[in-house]
């Protein structure tokens, strides 16, 4: 592990976005107390809160500090008072995550379902589906597919409102993400579920066939092709068959949704935006959730775990991330939970409660 300060871009975003990132940088601090470790914390404005300071969503100083830094801490942007700004490109989704994602050239979106022994009860599935643990590894295509293809408009056709959006994959971008997940899987149980609809779309059929060629390299790891809607039953049948899940953009954000409720609750889950050149973008999988924001009321762990992911990647310090995870499950295994995975007998606490019990337990361990 290297002695430098890891400079990291902070960009809070809307709604609890400026909430949520606060706790996970109190564990981080904690960790840097802890190991001996620095970091360089610059925040930057993204989504409706840059839009409505400088008139952009992604300012050129955000994208140049983001590409400057060693890795990118993320919370949420969007809402509502956004959401009908013309052009498109002016909203915060569209033009500020997605072309941040794409700058950074964070292709793999890593997106780990686990789910704690103390919050089994949380989870929308019944206790015996879970038993013994789940650890599922999502590994989502993020700079492709039907996001980004093009065109992406409305035109009249014969007197009517068209609306377009392209699904495009090339046989480069499906095969390092597959690459990604059988690396993945090789670290993990050896079992890769490649999602699809090659009954249907074209990319899909593409998508098969690369997966189906990259598997060849990889004889050690199990590699199952599976429909998406399938896959989405199948999370709620029987999600311990799964070990690392392959998918494409759009399925991968369906399918991530669904399967955080086998966690308890999107507010658990993390995820890290990987690629090549950078050390990525790490953001909870979770939106700005304007309903609750402003209350202290979210649930930070997602927050504090993608923390965790940012370590682990992007600052070469798993003994870090290790202490991070310890004490969300040590926080979780003395009853505090946030309102959203609460159960009556639960100690609900507020966001930032939860932020300095996980980093307290940081520093005490
Ligand atoms: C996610 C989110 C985003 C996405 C939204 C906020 C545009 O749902 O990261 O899963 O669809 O990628
Ligand atoms: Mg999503």
């Amino acid at each position: 592990m290297s002695t430098k300060a890891f400079k990291i871009a902070v960009l809070p975003g809307d709604g609890i976005g400026v909430e949520i990132v606060p706790q996970g940088i109190k564990a981080l601090d904690a960790v840097a107390n802890k190991l001996g470790i620095s970091f360089e914390y610059n925040e930057a404005l993204v989504g409706g809160a840059a839009i409505d300071a400088v008139g952009t969503p992604l300012p050129k100083e955000t994208l140049e500090l983001s590409l400057a830094s060693d890795a990118v801490f993320f919370g949420a942007v969007g809402g509502a008072k956004w959401d009908n700004l013309q052009p498109v490109s002016m909203r915060p989704e569209p033009g500020g995550l997605f072309p941040l994602r794409k700058s950074l050239g964070a292709y793999a979106n890593l997106r780990p379902v686990v789910v704690f022994e103390s919050l089994t009860s949380a989870s929308s599935l019944k206790a015996d589906r879970l038993e013994g643990g789940l650890d599922i590894l999502f590994v989502r295509e993020l700079t492709g597919g039907i996001y980004f293809g093009k065109p992406k408009e409305r035109r009249e056709i014969d007197g009517e409102v068209v609306a377009i959006d392209t699904c495009s994959y090339s046989d480069f971008e499906i095969r390092r993400i597959a690459h990604m997940a059988f690396l993945q899987a090789r670290r993990r149980s050896g079992i890769v579920h490649s999602i699809d609809k090659a009954n249907v779309m074209e990319t899909s059929r593409l998508w098969r066939e690369v997966v189906t060629e990259v598997a060849e390299q990889y004889p050690d790891v199990k590699l199952t092709h599976m429909l998406a809607d399938n896959c989405g039953m199948q999370l709620l049948r029987n999600p311990k068959q799964f070990d690392v899940i392959l998918a494409d953009n759009l399925f991968g954000d369906l399918l991530t949704d669904e399967a955080a409720m086998l966690a308890g609750s999107l507010g658990m889950l993390p995820s890290a935006s990987i690629g090549e050149q950078h050390g990525g973008l790490y953001e909870p999988i979770h939106g700005s959730a304007p309903d609750i924001a402003g209350q202290d009321i979210a649930n930070p762990i997602a927050t504090i775990l993608t923390a965790a992911m940012m370590l682990r990647y992007a600052c070469d310090c798993p003994d870090g991330a290790v202490m991070i995870r310890c004490a969300v499950e040590s926080v979780l295994n003395e009853g505090y939970r946030s309102s959203d995975i609460a159960t009556e007998y639960s100690n609900v606490v507020s966001c930032s409660k939860m932020g300095d019990l996980i980093a307290d337990k940081i520093l005490q361990d």
